[in-house]
């Protein structure tokens, strides 16, 4: 059987990926085909080459002018991941994945999301505003930013003591424990029979 192609899509550190990749190893219909960055140096390429993963890194021009889709094509992928990519998706590649691609958002959206909200910003504004909780949202993007259909959302509180890092480390841990498993379920969903 054919498995399901999945390329993972990360500008940085990767630990979602890397996350995700290990829990779909020999899935049974499920794979991780690719990992793609638009940073040559981030440590997510570190990560796919311990993982024994290809991976593809691609400019912002790449992007934008179809040339990363064509290697999508090429390569048979179905389902985009946005694992910490903080480059906005053109509206062509999202109408070729049309509730193809996921994303995480390390806020409870829609409250704190949006052009530049991504990673440490997020936190920042979260204790800041003292909010008593944050959370994950994991979505299906389209082509208003942060505001795809939501698929699942998990909260966390925010403690008097919490700063950016501590709150980016609860985020972290509830990003590792069910990001892999709302990407599985979802995807599954659209394959029944
Ligand atoms: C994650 O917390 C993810 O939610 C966030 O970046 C971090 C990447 O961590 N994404 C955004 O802020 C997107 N707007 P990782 O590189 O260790 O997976």
């Amino acid at each position: 059987m054919t498995k399901i192609k999945i390329a993972i899509l990360a500008s940085g550190n990767g630990s979602n990926a890397e996350n995700i990749a290990n829990y779909l190893k020999d899935h049974e219909y499920l794979e991780v085909d690719l990992i793609c960055t638009n940073n040559s140096k981030a440590f997510v390429l570190d990560r796919a080459r311990n993982l024994g993963l290809e991976s593809l890194v691609f400019t912002k021009s790449d992007l934008e002018s179809g040339a990363l889709f064509q290697k999508l094509v090429e390569r048979e992928i179905q389902y985009l991941i946005l694992a910490g990519f903080l480059l906005k998706i053109p509206s062509e590649l999202i109408r070729n994945y049309t509730d193809r691609i996921i994303n995480i958002h390390p806020s409870l959206l829609p409250k704190y999301g949006g052009k530049g909200m991504y990673g440490d910003r997020v936190h920042k504004a979260v204790i800041k505003n003292n909010e008593k909780f944050s959370g994950i949202s994991i979505h299906l993007v389209n082509e208003e930013y942060d505001k795809g259909k939501i698929l699942k959302q998990l909260k966390t509180e925010v403690s008097d003591f919490d700063d950016s890092d501590s709150l980016a480390k609860k985020i972290h841990a509830l990003e590792h424990a069910h990001f892999p498993q709302v990407i599985e379920q979802y995807i599954s969903s659209r394959h029944q029979t």
